[in-house]
């Protein structure tokens, strides 16, 4: 949502610690207050100096702001809806993953993200006892790199198989260009670019109904908007979007649905008074729509999340909404529309509950870690060094593949499988053998399109953050 006029909120800090607002154009900013951003130039009265850029020209902050003054205040939900799929939203826009963009995800990190989920989807055709058709519909695809890293492992891995193999990559928000091609198709009650509804593609065939194979995702329902709850004495609050003079500001009231006080109400009483988070009402229709299109097989959903109690937790207790612009974590959703992302932490045990009442069994939760390691990354991260390759390639390799791990970071990340019709026990990752592993081609970078990260210092450079005019532009 770029806008070409923009207005200022800034705040004046004295000495005793008051605030003071201002508001003006962004173009009287400096002459006005006849201030220099830079530090060491502020008014000798103040301590300290914050400032915001609101941009108010944009189509879909215009139709955010209509809607607020014709309806009144609207919940969060609708607000992150529009910031970022509206036409001029965020992933509408931007080109969001990779150096460039604003963060990276699994299959940037290394292809071995998915030659792995490959090996997994290969593994799930063996234990289905080799149907003729195998289809992999994967969520959520981006820009499509999982959807090529899988496609070209899997010819590594039989003739049997590819022939089998059909693979559809489907996204509400297709980026302009993609490593595979990615089917714009809006999921779980949302609106593709063009229009389409929900359950309806906006070009190529339809959703596949009924299918035999897997359900894959990567970071798809951080990304789906959420309402947000504040706990104020026992009673749990939804936080709506109003408008105060130009700013949006949050309001709180009776919650939207009642989805919100059933996941919440049994953790208020543990929960701090001002707890602040997060309720994804779009789960449960997402596993509607799993369940319309696979009969039987596997459900792989990997993101970032905590089951319901740790979710709510007081350690939690600013919620998990997180902005992302430049590779900088934020957490001000009224900033930046429209070019930065928002993301909330996954809760699994709705995910888990509601995979259950359409009909799939629980298989596994465990960790990008667990599971990675399951497949035969150790192995993998092993054999760099007797590969043959240069020492700048074996550590480049190594760099993004244990990236794929870090405790702290991907590693930690969960891993809900879901299955239906499918063999009990052991298939998942997991019966992974040594011996098997070192059969199969190790996934290099240079063998892959060139889209994925190629040093694990890369996304912390200063060449990728933000500059101060890049933070106080326009865009
Ligand atoms: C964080 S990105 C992850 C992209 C990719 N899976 C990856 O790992 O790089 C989330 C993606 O989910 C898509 N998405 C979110 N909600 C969706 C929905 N309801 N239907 C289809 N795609 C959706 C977004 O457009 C975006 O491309």
């Amino acid at each position: 949502m770029a806008g070409s006029e923009v207005r200022c909120a800034l705040s004046l800090v004295n000495h005793k610690g008051l605030t003071h607002d201002i508001w003006c154009a962004k173009k009287d900013l400096f002459s006005r207050f006849q201030l220099d951003p830079h530090p060491g130039s502020l008014p000798p009265s103040a301590r300290e100096l914050r400032v915001s850029l609101v941009p108010v020209t944009s189509v879909g902050e215009k139709s955010i702001r209509h809607a607020i003054s014709e309806r009144g205040p609207i919940t969060f939900a609708e607000f992150m809806e529009a910031a970022l799929y509206d036409p001029d939203g965020y992933y509408s826009r931007r080109s969001r993953t990779g150096a460039e963009g604003d963060y990276f995800t699994a299959p940037h990190a290394h292809p071995a993200f998915g030659a792995l989920l490959a090996v997994q989807v290969w593994r799930s055709w063996q234990a289905l006892g080799r149907p003729r058709e195998f289809t992999v519909v994967e969520m959520g695809a981006g820009d499509g790199l999982l959807a090529s890293d899988i496609t070209a492992y899997a010819r590594r891995l039989g003739p049997e198989f590819v022939a089998s193999l059909r693979y559809l990559a489907l996204d509400r928000a297709v980026p302009p260009a993609t490593a595979y091609p990615v089917m714009s198709f809006p999921l779980a009650g949302g609106r593709a670019e063009g229009g389409a509804q929900s359950g309806e593609a906006e070009t190529g065939p339809p959703l596949p109904a009924g299918v035999t194979g897997c359900v894959i995702s990567n970071e798809l329902l951080d990304a789906m908007p959420v309402h947000r709850f504040v706990i104020a004495g026992t009673q749990v609050r939804e936080l709506f979007v109003a408008l105060d003079g130009e700013r949006f500001v949050e309001t709180p009231g009776a919650p939207s649905s009642p989805e919100i006080e059933e996941r919440v109400g049994p953790f208020v009483a543990a929960l701090p008074d001002g707890f602040r988070g997060e309720v994804n009402t779009g789960i449960r229709p997402w596993a509607e729509q799993v369940s319309h299109v696979l009969a039987r097989g596997f459900v792989l959903t990997f993101d970032y999340g905590h089951d319901r109690a740790a979710l709510y937790s007081p350690e939690r207790s600013a919620g998990t909404l997180r902005t992302y612009y430049r590779h900088t974590l934020g957490q001000d959703p009224f900033r930046r529309l429209g070019d930065q992302d928002m993301t909330a932490h996954v809760d699994f045990t709705a995910v888990d509950e509601s995979m259950i009442s359409v009909g799939f069994n629980r298989l596994a939760y465990s960790t990008q870690r667990e599971v990675l390691g399951g497949l035969g990354l150790d192995d993998m991260v092993e054999r760099l060094r007797s590969a043959g390759l240069s020492q700048a390639d074996v550590d480049a390799n190594r760099a993004g593949m244990l990236e794929l791990v870090k405790p702290e970071g991907m590693g930690g990340f969960k891993v809900a499988v879901h299955g239906r019709g499918v063999p009990a026990g052991g298939i998942f990752g997991l019966a992974g053998k040594a011996g098997e592993m070192e059969e199969l081609p190790l996934p290099l970078l240079q063998d892959f399109k060139p889209r994925h990260r190629i040093s694990a210092a890369a996304h912390t450079s200063a060449a990728s953050l933000p500059t101060w005019e890049e933070l106080f532009s326009d865009r």
